[in-house]
């Protein structure tokens, strides 16, 4: 984990939304990018996510990433609270197989903005890389971390391409 001040704040419906969640987490801690991270509900502790996302901003946050399931809603309050990025990622609901998330996620009227991405697990990691490449745009050093990312990707695939081994 890094000591530096957190650059991205992710957010979470719920703690049961965690085994997709870390994965966002990992892959920023991974490239060394600060973060916070809190499983707080838009509907069961709105005022909380108004005050996280307030104290978020005036920190030095500069792009969040919510996830939630089922009728979720939490991306579009936060991208209402703050006019930083705000990544989505539809959890992959038990009902609906994140259908309910993802059209909830992305379908945001036009005026504030949800950058949304895929359903569960490659949306987190993929989030995260986003979150990055916003960073990156002034930051060089984020840039090369995102290069090292794929480079690592790639390697692993060509160290060893055939299938059955
Ligand atoms: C959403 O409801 C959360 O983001 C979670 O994906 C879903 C279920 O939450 P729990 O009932 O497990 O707390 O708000």
């Amino acid at each position: 984990m890094s000591d530096s001040k957190p650059l991205v704040a992710v957010i979470m419906g719920s703690k049961s939304d965690w085994d997709e969640m870390r994965h966002a987490v990992e892959t920023l801690e991974n490239m060394n990018i600060a973060c916070d991270v809190r499983a707080l509900s838009a509907h069961r502790t709105h005022d909380a996510v108004v005050e996280f996302i307030q104290a978020s901003e005036k920190n030095g946050v500069e792009v969040f990433i919510a996830g939630a399931g089922g009728a979720a809603h939490l991306a579009g309050v936060v991208a209402a609270l703050t006019t930083a990025p705000v990544l989505g990622v539809p959890m992959k609901s038990a009902a609906l197989n994140g259908m309910d998330s993802l059209l909830s996620t992305v379908q945001m009227p036009a005026g504030i903005p949800v950058a949304t991405l895929a359903i569960g697990k490659p949306g987190c990691i993929n989030a995260a890389l986003f979150a990055a490449a916003i960073l990156g745009t002034s930051r060089p050093e984020i840039r090369a971390k995102i290069a090292a990312f794929r480079k690592a990707k790639s390697d692993a695939i060509l160290a060893q391409p055939d299938p059955r081994k």
